[in-house]
């Protein structure tokens, strides 16, 4: 893995097809099926510092802006996105400081400063899982929290056959590789990293983990297609985990 050639390609692809393909990877939804109104991971924010990894096009931040956070921050890889982030915010009347650089890479954030850290689908993206996790640590104050949704990988492993859901990848198989959406056009680089990766990554960076989810929302479920390929996956196995860690 070249990882100026992922910072490359996935900037890319943010900058040009990323917005596209945003839908349910906006807070109140930490993906399609799970929401914060129902898991409450947050609580109350209000005069709380926030800083969001992956911003996208700020409408998680408008969340919490919109729930009384004191200071709003947010990062992300893509000028596109800060930009389209900006603009969002500063049409809803939230200030907000804005950085564009990779998860991965020092960038002068306050230390020992957020209440919350927290990122709706991009904690994946990173070329160096337990660096950024040091990294977040980093930027918490002592028991501060960090959340973040993702794929489940179970979800990255299953395809649909005949009406069957069947393996057609290892779990265990986290080699990087290149993909083009079929919800989207343009090509992204990723690996599918084990819950167990995840896991043992957030303990050695001085995170522990209060609370995880892996539930297909009952409720939510139910308002969208029954035959949705989609849908039909969600209600048989998890599409989406989220961790709730607080640093030590
Ligand atoms: C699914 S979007 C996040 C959407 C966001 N939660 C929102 O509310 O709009 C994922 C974001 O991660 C960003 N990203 C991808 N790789 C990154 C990296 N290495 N460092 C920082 N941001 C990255 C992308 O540019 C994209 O904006």
């Amino acid at each position: 893995m070249n990882k100026q050639h992922v910072y490359e390609t996935n900037s890319f692809y943010w900058d040009t097809k990323g917005n596209e393909c945003l839908g349910a990877i906006v807070l109140p939804f930490y993906g399609s099926f799970v929401s914060e109104e129902k898991c409450q991971l947050f609580g109350d924010v209000s005069g709380k510092k926030m800083l969001e990894i992956g911003v996208g096009n700020g409408q998680s931040l408008q969340y919490q802006g919109d729930r009384k956070a004191s200071e709003l921050w947010g990062m992300d890889i893509s000028e596109q996105q800060i930009e389209r982030a900006k603009q969002h915010l500063t049409a809803c009347g939230l200030p907000a400081q804005l950085i564009c650089s990779p998860m991965e890479e020092e960038y002068n954030i306050p230390v020992d400063y957020f209440d919350f850290v927290y990122s709706i689908y991009a904690i994946g993206w990173t070329t160096d899982l337990e660096g950024t996790f040091r990294r977040i640590a980093s930027y918490l104050k002592k028991d501060g929290i960090f959340i973040f949704s993702w794929s489940h990988p179970i979800h990255k492993c299953v395809i649909e056959e005949d009406n069957r859901f069947t393996f057609n990848k290892s779990y265990f198989d986290d080699s990087w590789y290149s993909v083009s959406p079929d919800f989207c056009q343009g090509a992204l680089t990723l690996s599918d990293r084990k819950l167990s990766t995840y896991i043992n990554a957030l303990a050695k960076a001085g995170f522990v983990i209060e609370e995880m989810i892996e539930e297909t929302d009952d409720e939510i479920i139910q308002l969208h297609d029954e035959n949705d390929d989609f849908v039909k996956r969600a209600k048989m196995f998890p599409v989406t985990f989220v961790i709730k860690a607080r640093k030590l």
